[in-house]
């Protein structure tokens, strides 16, 4: 095929898993992230693939695809095109983080997320200033697989530490929150469930601030997740959902299928920062 069957996407999630730092000013970043050459094949923007089966140039490149699939090796389009892996570089860029799963919208991002993290029998922690839609996928799906969600005030601050029970799997966050604008103290919630068990995977719905005007995972944030459909898409014209995730839910098994939900290429490309 015309692209080289190398190893993309996955293996520069891997190559970030110690979060990517960089030094860049903000603006730098918003014109060069996920511009590496391996993803825009000689252009200055991505490229468009649009892509699910792909073809090798031989059985030996076919089989190096598939022992290397999980971990990056261009297989097959639902594990991510060029288009895939240059905007989930640039979320990784801007936002911080290990690696970046997409999906075809922001609720798919959101509910996704907290289904990887749950199983029946469960509580989850919600903040009641959550988009209609996170609400309505916690009550009428959750609620079926009998996981439990607790709302809780907006500006509860470290009182969170209290709501926490025995089951508690996930914490999920939205600053500022929908339509009210509620801005959480963050960095106090996230002390409060730490302090009650490490191992609550903590969320938040970033889209308000875009992954610009808040930096979650710097405030110990787990996933920063992304209605891309609003500020990174800039123009109402197709729709996305991004979730960045720090090393330890990057590794998380739990985690793993839904890095392999690549949306159509349509979507990716208005998204990578400053294309469109
Ligand atoms: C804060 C927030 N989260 C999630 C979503 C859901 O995104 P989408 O419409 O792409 O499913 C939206 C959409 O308006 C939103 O504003």
């Amino acid at each position: 095929m015309g692209i080289p069957a190398a190893t993309y996407g996955m293996k520069y999630m891997a190559e970030g898993k110690a979060r990517i730092m960089t030094s860049k000013k903000l603006e730098t970043v918003l014109i060069s992230a996920g511009r590496k050459p391996a993803f825009t094949q000689g252009s200055v923007n991505p490229v468009i693939q649009r892509a699910s089966s792909l073809v090798f140039d031989s059985v030996q490149h076919k089989k190096k695809a598939t022992a290397g699939r999980a971990s990056g090796e261009m297989y097959y389009g639902r594990r991510g095109t060029l288009t895939h892996f240059s905007l989930q570089q640039a979320m990784v860029e801007l936002e911080g983080g290990a690696g970046c799963a997409l999906y075809p919208c922001g609720t798919a991002a959101v509910s996704n997320a907290i289904l990887s993290f749950v199983s029946a029998g469960d509580h989850i922690l919600v903040t009641g200033s959550a988009y209609e839609p996170t609400q309505d996928f916690c009550r009428h799906i959750l609620g079926k697989m009998n996981i439990t969600t607790t709302w809780f005030n907006p500006l509860i601050g470290a009182d969170i530490g209290d709501l926490i029970q025995d089951n508690t799997r996930v914490v999920m966050l939205e600053s500022p929150g929908s339509i009210t604008m509620e801005v959480q103290d963050i960095p106090a919630i996230v002390r409060a469930v730490r302090a009650k068990n490490t191992d609550i995977v903590i969320m938040l719905d970033n889209t308000w601030a875009a992954g610009i005007l808040l930096k979650a995972l710097d405030l110990g944030v787990d996933i920063s997740l992304q209605a891309g459909t609003k500020y990174l898409i800039g123009h109402s014209d197709a729709m996305i959902g991004t979730a960045v995730a720090n090393a330890r839910c990057r590794e998380a098994k739990a985690m793993k299928p839904l890095f392999e939900t690549s949306p159509a290429p349509a979507g990716c490309f208005p998204s990578c920062l400053n294309n469109d």
